[in-house]
């Protein structure tokens, strides 16, 4: 009988109908997780992404015209000053609200279009052409700005409280010998924090990179990964460890908080023994606004970050990177044939709704992530500062990211999980100890040590 075509009844039937199809009980929406993913001006999570420096743009973006942005639910403009400073300012002219976007850049800032005043990199108003100097504004207005900085072909900005600007962070990765950094960027019509959360979710990489649409990176991560998820001095990361052959390889993906992720190697086989590799990329998802998203970062390339030398330099720059299904820019039918990581993340619709999702336990890393951001995002409304803050000014900052291959034979007769949960243990504790120093100094201490614990 077609059960679509029963007639309703009050019974034990009618239950079980009412759960295999379901749909009418739950058309309507629950609301978004706005703790967590509303962003604009005064929102509680708007409020702590602003105190962290975000890249903003590519310097590459900024010439000479200039780019109109939308950050944090913020409407700026982004131009460079004729000796090369970048300056970030409110979109709208302090005279009467025209787009900056439409304005001049002159040797010592941008012009409004509509009436010519002229704004510095800092917001000061140098000059009000259409008035003599008693109907001027100048030094009596002040037009909305945010510092920047800029690092590495990205620019940076601040957009917190002044007096509670850090500084600019330091990562280890930033200075890895014969590592190149090359700037990309990539938009995406949806929330922040769905894309974001990439970062610390393990098995999306057996299924959506590998088994549905054939092997993306690498095919080792058809196998279902043992999975293990830890806090950091810096936010937390993600472990999946797996059995090549006689080989235990250990991956580890950094969530930095609030909003910076860094990806272990992409291509990785896990075909020969490895010690504490440091990643392909790192990046930031900046938000847009509450259903925009841009993230920004550097897709690193050098014997360390790509030892199989796989990366294609040349794809990586605006709108584009050397990893398939990262933007929107492919043919719909390829898009549903072979989806990748645009085509999961920004189906989960604008903003990803948490109160239909069912976690599980291979989501423990959404759900650590998810937790830290909510108990920084109180204790900055409560007025305290997040800790993290004051961890990533000092000195250079240890990140964790990266693969470990070592040789460990399976033992006829012990349970295999219990050899790679064993030498994951080994593994973290050395990576971890705070004791290897930092930069340089404790790349190469972790990597002695773990050589010295697992011989090749
Ligand atoms: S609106 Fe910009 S100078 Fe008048
Ligand atoms: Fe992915």
């Amino acid at each position: 009988m077609d059960k679509s075509a029963a007639p309703p009844q009050r019974s034990t039937r009618t239950r079980s109908l009412r759960q295999a199809f379901r749909q009418y009980d739950q058309r309507l929406l629950p609301r978004e997780d706005a703790e967590l993913t509303h962003v604009g001006p005064g929102t509680p999570c708007g409020e702590y992404l602003r105190r962290f420096w975000q890249p903003v743009a590519m310097s590459s973006e900024v010439f000479e015209r200039p780019l109109a942005l939308r950050i944090l639910g913020e409407d700026l403009v982004v131009f460079r000053r004729g000796d090369g400073q970048v300056g970030l300012l409110d979109r709208h002219c302090s005279h009467r609200g025209t787009s900056l976007e439409f304005g001049r850049v002159e040797a010592n800032g941008l012009r409004c279009c509509y009436h010519g005043w002229l704004y510095d990199v800092d917001g000061t108003i140098l000059e009000t052409p259409g008035e003599d100097d008693a109907g001027s504004m100048r030094g009596r207005v002040f037009h909305g700005a945010y510092p920047l900085h800029e690092f590495r072909g990205l620019i940076f900005a601040y957009m917190g409280p002044p007096e509670a600007r850090p500084p600019f962070p330091h990562l280890d990765v930033y200075d890895l010998p014969g590592d190149r950094l090359v700037p990309y960027a990539i938009a995406s019509p949806c929330n922040w924090l769905q894309v974001h959360e990439n970062a610390v979710d393990p098995v999306h990489g057996v299924f959506l990179h590998t088994i549905i649409a054939g092997t993306q990176f690498s095919s080792q991560f058809a196998q279902v990964p043992l999975m293990e998820f830890h806090e950091t001095p810096i936010g937390m990361f993600s472990v999946s460890t797996r059995r090549v052959d006689d080989r235990v390889w250990i991956r580890i993906n950094d969530a930095i908080l609030p909003n910076l992720m860094r990806y272990a190697y992409s291509w990785e086989e896990a075909e020969r023994v490895s010690y504490f590799g440091r990643g392909s990329g790192t990046k930031w998802t900046v938000p847009v606004d509450d259903t925009h998203c841009r993230a920004l970062g550097w897709r690193h390339f050098g014997t360390l970050s790509d030892p199989r030398g796989l990366g294609k330099e040349t794809e990586v720059g605006l709108e584009s990177v050397d990893f398939m299904g990262q933007t929107g820019g492919r043919p719909y039918h390829e898009r549903q044939q072979a989806p990748g990581d645009y085509d999961a993340q920004v189906s989960q619709r604008p903003i990803a709704l948490h109160a239909r999702e069912h976690l599980v336990s291979s989501d423990g890393g959404v759900i650590l992530l998810r937790r830290q951001l909510r108990a920084a995002i109180h204790q900055l409304s409560e007025g305290g500062t997040p800790p993290i803050l004051e961890r990533l000014s000092q000195g250079i900052v240890s990140t964790y990211t990266g693969d470990t291959i070592v040789r460990r034979p399976i033992r006829p007769g012990v349970d295999d999980k219990h050899t790679m949960r064993a030498v994951t243990a080994d593994v973290l504790n050395v990576i971890t100890d705070p004791a290897n120093g930092e930069g340089e100094l404790r790349r190469d201490t972790v990597a002695r040590r773990l050589a010295m614990l697992f011989p090749a």
